[in-house]
């Protein structure tokens, strides 16, 4: 059955409660849901879509409400398959709709449908004469695709955001509770889909600073009406991530005989020389948390392993691939390390850090079977190098 959102708009969306994985990434254990809203206006319009696979549900929901040749407008927040798979059904469902989204979001979908489609490219502050209602839309790129958009219905002071402020809970009711399970389901979702865009969602809570919401009705998980401002502060509380005095670098190591890690030492105590605030995590040891947690605030990165059969270690492949899970505040990294024969671990290292578009500071020492007086020395004096290079770098 739709669900009453507020005096014209209602839940039309889908419930996925057998889900285990979202995006075959993400663990859902309670499922999710894929949120649509049917605002019912003179001329109506749909706020989102649901997967393809649910298109005939959909359908069936938003014809408990209106026929569904009736919808004028299908506005497409942002077009990935969960929020744009079922719109080809809509579209022969409603042939005279018109989809709504930005320029990069019509793009996207002109992909996505290999067929043409009536569609409007809308501004940042255009607004949307729904015949009683409007929709004015609201430029918020980045959160997660680059083609992402608010849409604020003033009359009813509801703000439709899709993936953001959203949470992979299966909801029985529509409507969210206060229960520390919610939190911790909106904590995880922010953490696995807008973490690493944690500059975005600021601009994007910038953007509806000023704006008086009753609501905020997600594309995924219940809607939240109760007390909205209480989830933007938690979103602001999470993203906003400072930047430290004296700045935080990061010194993430693997060591197999010692060697490496007197050599993150002796760099560690070369930062703390030149003024950085150097904190040595071991990676064997440190979790994916604690690590992602230090990547994120540190102004600054290091990286140090030991080669092993002609490869970087594992664990370090891990801890370098949590770097696209955070939004860093370093722009400046470097790798380092210990080899027997062959040595290719840093050079690896170096390569993922360039690849994230890093900038590397050049130089960094690498020891050959034991870090050395004079290694040791070197990793000092380049801790004092790295700080130089951060200072540059701002
Ligand atoms: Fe819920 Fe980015 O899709």
């Amino acid at each position: 059955m739709p669900e009453h959102v507020s005096e014209s708009v209602r839940w039309v969306g889908v419930k996925d409660p057998g889900l285990r994985r979202f995006d075959d990434l993400t663990p859902t254990p309670t499922g999710t849901t894929y949120n649509a809203y049917l605002v019912k206006a003179e001329r109506p319009a749909l706020v989102g879509a649901v997967p393809e696979r649910f298109a005939d549900e959909l359908l069936e929901r938003i014809g408990q409400e209106i026929e569904p040749r009736r919808i004028e407008f299908v506005i497409l927040n942002h077009s990935e398959p969960d929020h744009s798979g079922a719109v080809a059904a809509l579209l022969d469902a409603a042939p005279e709709a018109s989809v709504m989204g930005t320029r990069t979001a019509l793009h996207y979908l002109s992909d996505l449908l290999g067929r043409d489609f009536r569609g409007h490219a809308v501004a940042d502050g255009e607004e949307l004469d729904l015949g009683g209602r409007t929709l004015r839309f609201l430029a918020a790129p980045g959160l997660h695709w680059p083609d992402t958009n608010f849409a604020y219905l003033p009359e009813e002071r509801g703000l439709f955001t899709c993936d953001a402020f959203g949470s992979h809970r299966c909801f029985e009711s529509l409507h969210d509770d206060d229960s520390p399970e919610a939190e911790e389901d909106f904590r995880r979702y922010y953490d696995a889909i807008l973490r690493p865009f944690r500059d975005k969602v600021l601009g994007a809570l910038d953007r509806i600073g000023g704006l008086d919401i009753a609501w905020i009705a997600p594309g995924h998980g219940p809607l939240l009406h109760r007390d909205p401002q209480k989830w933007v502060d938690i979103y602001r509380q999470m993203a906003d991530v400072p930047r430290t005095m004296p700045p935080t670098v990061a010194v993430f190591y693997l060591s197999a005989h010692g060697a490496t890690e007197r050599m993150a030492r002796a760099v560690a105590d070369g930062l703390a020389e030149a003024g950085a605030e150097p904190v040595l995590m071991h990676v064997t040891e440190a979790s994916r948390a604690e690590q992602r947690d230090l990547m994120e605030r540190a102004c600054g990165l290091l990286f140090l392993s030991f080669t092993a059969a002609r490869d970087l270690p594992e664990p370090m492949w891990g801890t370098l691939s949590y770097l696209t899970t955070v939004k860093t505040n370093a722009n400046v990294a470097a790798a380092m390390g210990t080899y027997g024969w062959s040595g290719e671990a840093r050079d690896m290292m170096e390569q993922r850090l360039k690849g994230l578009r890093l900038r590397l500071v050049e130089g960094a020492p690498k020891a050959r079977f034991r870090a050395k007086p004079e290694d040791l020395e070197a990793c000092r004096a380049f801790g004092g190098k790295f700080v130089q290079a951060m200072k540059e770098c701002r």
